[in-house]
This record gives C-alpha cells, sequence and structure tokens, in this order.
C-alpha cells in the first residue's frame, strides 16, 4: 500500500484573507476548475459565513467541481456550521473546517472565553457538523502555541465526536521545524484515539519557514495533509507555499518516501492565474515558480547544464508546467487554436459566449501586437474578468501628451454604469496624470498604496502589466490592468480597483 500525502490547497480562503488579495466569485470559481485540473486533494474555497459573496463562491465551486473535495471553513458555531453545510450541498465530496483557538492568549484576550468553554464548544461544533456532513476537519486556531495537555484534551474530544482530520495551524509562524516536528508527533503519541484521524499541518510564513516546518510535520510527525496556497500567498508573509512543497516531496522522494497526487505539469499556470488575478507579483528568484527559478546566467552553471542537466538542475523545468517564451498565437490564429491554447494552459471557459468576447480582445491585441506569448493570453482572461466586477467602470479610450520640460496632460474616456464620461488632468508623468484624470471624475477619495508594472513577457514588446492597491474606509482592493502601453494598463488597472471597491462586501476575517 502507498503512503500517500493529501494537498489541501487554501489559496481561496487562507490566501484571500491576505489584504487586497480578495477575489471574486467568478475568479475564485476560473481558479477551483485549476486547481482540480492540477490534481488537488482538497479545495478550501472560502468561509461562507463571512459574506454573501463567500457563500455564493464557495456554492457555485462545490457545485462545478467533481475531481477534488470543496471544503468550506466555518468558526466553531452552529450559524457559520449551517452556512457551510448549506453552501457545500451540492458537492460530490465536501467538508466542513471548523476552529477555535486553543492558545492562553486567544482565548483569554481574543475569545474571553475559559479553557473549560472552549473544550466544550468545540466538541458541540464537531456533533453537529458530523450531523450534517461525514468528512469533518477541526482545527485548534494558534494550537502551536497552545498548552499541550489542554489541547490534547480537545483533540481527544473532537476525535471522539468523529472530526476525521485533525489539523494543527501554526498560525503565527513562530514555530521551528524540528519543534514543530517533535510538537505533532507528541500529540499523535499521547492522544489515545489519534489513529482515528488523519493529521494535518497548517504553517504561516513569518519567519520563512513555512515549508521547512510543514515537511518536518510530515517527516518527524506523521503529518498526512498539508495545508498551503499557490506562490505562499495569504495574511502577512503568506502561508506555506503549494509548489515548494509540492516540488520538496517528489524530488526528494528517497528522504519522503510518499505518493502525491498532483500532475505538477499545471504548477506555472496556476502560479501565474493567482499572481494576474490578485496582483500579487511573484518574485523573480521564487523557488520554483519564479522567473529565474531555472535560469543559468553565469557560465560556468550554463556549461554545465549543457554538458549535463543534472549538473546544476534538480527538477526539470519542462515537468512544472515551463515552456520556452514562445509565440504561440499571432493575428491569423483562429478561433479554435485559441481556444484550444486556453484549454492548454489549464483556464476553463464554460460557455461560448464567454469564449468569443475573450476571443475578440486576443484579436484586438493581435492587431497591435505582432507576437502574442502564453502569458499574454492568461493576462488577457485575467483581465477580461476584473474589468466585468460589477461594471461600474470601464475602459473606453485614453489620450495624453508628455514632452521634456512640459507637464504632461491625459484625458481618460470610461463608462461609469455603461454612460461615457471624460476626465482630464495634468500630473507629474503620464500614468499620474491618466489616474488623476479618472479621479478628477470619479472622486473615490481612495489612497493609492501601491503601484507596480511588469513586462509580462519580458522585452520592450511585451504587454506591461501594472498592479493597483486602493485603500478606502479600511478596505483593500487590487486592480490589475495589462496592454502594451502602460499608461493604458495603468488606467485599466485603476478602474478595476475602483470597481472592486465599489463591489466588494464587508467580511468577517477567519482569525478575526
Ligand atoms: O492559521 C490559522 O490558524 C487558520 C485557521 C483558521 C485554520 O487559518
Ligand atoms: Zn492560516
Amino acid at each position: 500500500m502507498t503512503d500517500q500525502l493529501i494537498i489541501f490547497d487554501t489559496t481561496l480562503r487562507d490566501g484571500e484573507q491576505s489584504p487586497g488579495a480578495s477575489m471574486t466569485r467568478d475568479e475564485k470559481l476560473r481558479i477551483a476548475k485549476l486547481l482540480e485540473r492540477l490534481k488537488v486533494d482538497v479545495i478550501e474555497a472560502g468561509f461562507p459565513a463571512s459574506s454573501n459573496g463567500d457563500f455564493e463562491a464557495v456554492k457555485a465551486i462545490a457545485n462545478a467541481i467533481k475531481d477534488s473535495t470543496v471544503c468550506g471553513l466555518s468558526r466553531a458555531n452552529d450559524r457559520d456550521i449551517g452556512r457551510a453545510a448549506e453552501a457545500l450541498k451540492g458537492a460530490a465530496r465536501g467538508r466542513i473546517h471548523t476552529f477555535i483557538a486553543t492558545s492562553p492568549l486567544h482565548m483569554e484576550k481574543k475569545l474571553r472565553m475559559s479553557p473549560d468553554e472552549v473544550h466544550e464548544q468545540a466538541r458541540l461544533a464537531v456533533r453537529f457538523a458530523r450531523n450534517q456532513i461525514g468528512d469533518v476537519e477541526f482545527s485548534p486556531e494558534d494550537g502551536y502555541r497552545s498548552d499541550p495537555d489542554f489541547l490534547c484534551r480537545v483533540l481527544e474530544t473532537v476525535i471522539n465526536e468523529g472530526a476525521t482530520t485533525i489539523n494543527v495551524p501554526d498560525t503565527v509562524g513562530y514555530a521551528i521545524p524540528e519543534l514543530y516536528g517533535n510538537f505533532i508527533k507528541m500529540l499523535r503519541e499521547r492522544i489515545p484515539n489519534s489513529d482515528k484521524a488523519i493529521w494535518s499541518v497548517h504553517c504561516h510564513n513569518d519567519l520563512g519557514m513555512a515549508v521547512a516546518n510543514s515537511l518536518a510535520g510530515v517527516k518527524i510527525g506523521g503529518a498526512r495533509q498539508v495545508e498551503c496556497t499557490i506562490n505562499g500567498l495569504g495574511e502577512r508573509a503568506g502561508n506555506c507555499s503549494l509548489e515548494e512543497v509540492v516540488m520538496a516531496v517528489k524530488t526528494r522522494k528517497d528522504y519522503f518516501g510518499l505518493d502525491l497526487r498532483i500532475d505538477t505539469q499545471h504548477i506555472v499556470a496556476a502560479s501565474r492565474m493567482v499572481s494576474q488575478t490578485t496582483g500579487f507579483v511573484v518574485q523573480p528568484n521564487k523557488a520554483v515558480v519564479g522567473a529565474n527559478a531555472f535560469a543559468h546566467a553565469s557560465g560556468i552553471h550554463q556549461d554545465g547544464v549543457l554538458k549535463a542537466r543534472d549538473t546544476y538542475e534538480i527538477m526539470r523545468a519542462e515537468d512544472v508546467g515551463w515552456t520556452a517564451n514562445k509565440i504561440v498565437l499571432g493575428k491569423l490564429s483562429g478561433r479554435n487554436a485559441f481556444k484550444q491554447r486556453l484549454q492548454e494552459l489549464g483556464v476553463a471557459m464554460d460557455s461560448e459566449g464567454e469564449i468569443n468576447a475573450a476571443f475578440l480582445r486576443f484579436k484586438e491585441l493581435a492587431d497591435r501586437k505582432s507576437e502574442i506569448f502564453d502569458e499574454d493570453i492568461l493576462a488577457l482572461v485575467s483581465a477580461e474578468e476584473v474589468s466585468h466586477v460589477g461594471e461600474q467602470f470601464a475602459f473606453v479610450s485614453l489620450s495624453q501628451h508628455s514632452e521634456t520640460g512640459e507637464r504632461p496632460q491625459a484625458k481618460v474616456v470610461f463608462t461609469v454604469q455603461g454612460k461615457e464620461v471624460t476626465g482630464e488632468s495634468d500630473g507629474n508623468g503620464p500614468v499620474d496624470a491618466s489616474l488623476k484624470a479618472i479621479e478628477s471624475h470619479v472622486k473615490s477619495g481612495a489612497e493609492m498604496v501601491l503601484y507596480s508594472v511588469n513586462a509580462i513577457s519580458g522585452s520592450t514588446e511585451s504587454q506591461g502589466e501594472v498592479t493597483v492597491r486602493l485603500q478606502n474606509a479600511g478596505r483593500v482592493v487590487n486592480g490589475v490592468g495589462a496592454d502594451p502601453d502602460i499608461v493604458v494598463a495603468s488606467a485599466k488597472a485603476y478602474l478595476s480597483a475602483l470597481n472592486k471597491l465599489q463591489s466588494q462586501a464587508e467580511r468577517v476575517a477567519a482569525q478575526g
């Protein structure tokens, strides 16, 4: 019998809690479909009780996904659990993940509950959840900083109540690999019914050790589920990164001796889709999915790799989905070639109407840009998604003038609920003038907390992909826009962020 490691992806829940990373229902659905192609075992789709939008997203994902378990998070109370159960009704395989904090600090300062009250609430929550669904995961939030005796008592009780997976979060990223591994081992050895549940690790990256801690939880502690996110997305310094943990277990099978269901060829596509949807750019030297992860710049390395690849490469770039920056489509490519390339990139489109709209945008781009790369196609479909959020604002056209020694001027035409308006302004540079032109009309009052430009496929002929992060009344959103003209890309990104500010409902944070 093989020893299987379960990959539990929480990009759409814990990853989405990162300020500015919130996604629309359709964006989440699209990512969930790619996670299913990646053969993730469990997709944590959201936190249904946190907002109506998230409830609808989890429901849509539960109805669409057939090959992965779909999970919904809930606090340890009947209302949250009931909402999760309702959202998961249509799932082929559903899981409720319920949690309550067990560390002295969290119980006293956040929950204002005694340990006995927390113990009882955990017991009742798991009992209630098991009455709704057969697959129930329990997490003692801030578990790693909890008193071991108390934690053993709570976990023994919830396993008796039918919890099928026990997840031990290092909520604040405080753990050290050896200590965390031994902590899981200690819990499994001390809890008499520990063999009735699958043990899971959930590590945050505040000290940069989320992946190492998770792997120690597996190797030393005997955990058989890892909770992780694409690109390590998540609050603060993020979560354990899926691509790193998966490739570590696969590349060092000699050490871990574990099997994975993951189809690693979709890793790069998933990384790009998450980055382009959220606007969280992947650092070039990021393991596995960074642009430089397989690039050999030094002469000695290049020489070695040309002679024998494994002199400097421990993984093959193509095994994780890297293709050489090749021209994939052009002006003359037809709708079928475009549709097939979308499928190869893992982009699922439901309706013919959606494909037609994306194809139209592709044709417009191909008219202006002779070579179209995979990155362009992904940007184009992500940008299309973003531009549909709420449909409050949509870009129409832009003209600007800049000349050395003169203050740049911009005129932007855009629609507000379908009606065309024009904004004009000057600014420090053409981008500044264009965004001020939009703001002169919208008057959102939002503060810009981040502006970044990235050349999608590396050269000056590339499309520029712009991320704009806006903050208003305590909410933070990211807008992404792509265009061969970076001033236009900036205006699109700004309008997309304004759309998100308009449409995003108040949400309850999972760890709040
Ligand atoms: O980090 C954490 O403790 C969590 C729980 C809600 C599982 O994300
Ligand atoms: Zn977490």
